[in-house]
């Protein structure tokens, strides 16, 4: 790991708030109806936010705020009811199928809270995968496989299929995934719940270590309160709104007094 890592546009926007910023990603006005039946449920009642280029932002809120309908959306994976989703200043909701394929395999890593990694495939061929989806040849795909198991701490682990690895390993596995095809912006939702308090930790480090040294965005939500001193910003989500989006120097809370406010 480089001594000083490179300063990200984050970094430049925290420091210089004059300084313009790249926006990756753009919410205005989004909404999520589920229908269940007659059952009407507004998952997201018109978010707005902004996400600049290579920040490291949580997302925080209790259990049904909405955070992975917000990262569903934002992923390109489900349409909202109402507004708009912008990545890279273009309205996702405009791309066609084979476009917003390409969005979700180049552009965007998922991190999940389940891993989701390919049970019958070893660690490297779950990291192969999405690069041979996206036409990588066999050869550069496993060297560059090797190269970012090997970043993320499973340099002697390539063969072992998930029931061999711990989850902390299998969530280095899938964060490795997610990094495979250089993505610009990576979602990661509550990637840290099924893990004990070290191993969250070490992830939580790991991915803030890619962030700062890929110059990536991450978007990750949580409930874990140590996701707040390693964020650039925090977003607080409530009943399918923002309650609150800040900078990390400008939340001036006590850790204690933030999770009683913040309970799930
Ligand atoms: N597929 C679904 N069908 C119906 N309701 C859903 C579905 N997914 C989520 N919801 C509801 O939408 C709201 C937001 O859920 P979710 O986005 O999962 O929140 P969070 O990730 O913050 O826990 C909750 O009330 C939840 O019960
Ligand atoms: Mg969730």
């Amino acid at each position: 790991m480089p001594e000083a890592a490179a300063k990200t546009k984050a970094d430049y926007w925290m420091a210089d708030l004059s300084q313009a910023v790249d926006c990756t990603v753009m919410a205005r006005g989004v909404e999520v109806v589920y229908e269940m039946g007659s059952e009407k449920i507004h998952a997201l009642q018109g978010v707005d936010a902004q996400i600049f280029t290579g920040e490291y932002i949580s997302i925080m809120g209790p259990s049904g705020s909405g955070k992975t309908t917000f990262f569903n959306v934002v992923g390109g994976l489900m349409k909202p009811s109402a507004g708009s989703v912008y990545i890279d200043e273009i309205d996702i909701a405009q791309l066609d199928a084979g476009e917003l394929a390409w969005l979700r395999c180049r552009k965007i890593g998922y991190i999940f809270q389940s891993y989701n990694i390919v049970k019958v495939m070893t660690a490297l061929e779950n990291v192969m995968l999405p690069m041979l989806f996206a036409g990588v040849p066999q050869d550069e795909a496993q060297n560059r496989a090797v190269e970012i198991l090997t970043r993320v701490g499973l340099g002697d682990r390539f063969l072992h299929t998930p029931k061999e690895l711990s989850g902390g390993q299998q969530q280095r596995v899938a964060i490795a995934r997610a990094f495979a095809n250089k993505p610009a912006i990576i979602l990661a939702d509550e990637p840290t719940a099924n893990l004990d308090l070290h191993t969250g930790e070490e992830i939580i480090a790991l991915m803030k270590e890619m962030n700062r040294e890929e110059g990536v965005t991450v978007i990750c939500s949580t409930h874990d309160h140590k996701m707040l001193d390693i964020s650039d910003r925090i977003m607080w989500m409530e009943d399918g709104r923002v309650k609150k989006l800040a900078r990390r120097d400008e939340v001036d809370i006590k850790i204690d007094e933030f999770e009683e406010e913040n309970k799930a």
